[in-house]
């Protein structure tokens, strides 16, 4: 990988709970090139959520460095940090919680486009109707509120909020861990659709092996904050060499989709 998008290395940070301390991310290092998808696995407790908070500076680390489109995203503030974020969106596990759920769909979609400078006050109501049909929604959901919309039609808007700013990097947590399998796989479906065609990259975060291996190029697996092992992800699924991947593996009773990524 001659220039990553994003590469993150040495990164730290602990917490302290009850007086013991927590090292929720030790020392973890990793790339993602431009379009590629890279996932990150390991059970609960591993680090996955902090790794994703570190690298939307939810949070900030005790130590490591985070590259972003060539530049130290640390050391950025203010409006280089506001325009930097983005090229970096977010879909988490439960839209309910990331929206307002009285919002309305077209409200949700609305507030990037204008707290970015993205489109005009006249503008946006067409390119509201352009990322709800990108997602694969009816233009009819627009006026519809968070909390009427289906569980699948949420996560839709939320990828459609994310690509809204045009990111070359999507956080994923656990975003499709709370659908249902066929509407899980439609959305990997689109997922899959948005990379090819507009070369996002993705750090893909899940607990289950089986859709990582429908997604991701690459995986990282982490016990304790820590990297275990990491590859190519049809080879580590197919034959993990750490004891904490062997245990993923056997706990993912159906690793049998051979989507290519
Ligand atoms: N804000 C916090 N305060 C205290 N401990 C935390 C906090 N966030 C995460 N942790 C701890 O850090 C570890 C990693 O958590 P997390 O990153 O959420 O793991 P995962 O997403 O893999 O389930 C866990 O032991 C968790 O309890
Ligand atoms: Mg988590």
């Amino acid at each position: 990988m001659s220039s990553p998008l994003l590469a993150v290395s040495g990164l730290a940070k602990g917490y302290h709970r009850g007086g013991k301390a927590i090292a929720a991310v030790d020392n973890v290092s990793f790339a993602i090139g431009p379009g590629e998808t890279l996932a990150l696995a390991g059970p609960s407790g591993s680090g996955k959520s902090t790794i994703a908070r570190l690298v939307l500076r939810l949070v900030e680390p005790d130590a490591g460095r985070i590259a972003f489109e060539g530049d130290d995203f640390l050391a950025l503030n203010g409006a280089a940090l506001r325009a930097r974020r983005a090229r970096l969106q977010m879909v988490f596990q439960d839209p309910l919680a990331a929206f307002n759920p009285r919002a309305t769909v077209a409200r949700v979609l609305n507030d990037p486009l204008r707290i970015h400078g993205i489109a005009s006050r006249a503008e946006r109501p067409r390119r509201i109707v352009a990322l709800l049909e990108r997602v694969g929604l009816s233009p009819n959901l627009a006026s519809r509120a968070i909390h009427e919309i289906s569980g699948g039609q949420r996560q839709r808007v939320a990828i459609a909020r994310a690509i809204a700013t045009k990111p070359s990097l999507i956080v994923l947590d656990e975003a499709v861990s709370a659908l249902d399998v066929s509407v899980r796989g439609d959305i990997l479906k689109l997922l899959l659709d948005l990379q090819t065609k507009e070369r996002i990259a993705y750090l893909f975060i899940s607990h289950d092996l089986g859709v990582v291996r429908a997604i991701a190029h690459r995986v990282v697996i982490l016990d304790a904050g820590r990297i275990t092992e990491s590859g190519d992800a049809r080879a580590v699924i197919n034959a993990p060499q750490s004891a904490i991947g062997r245990e993923l593996v056997a706990a993912t009773p159906k690793l049998h989709r051979t989507t290519a990524p």
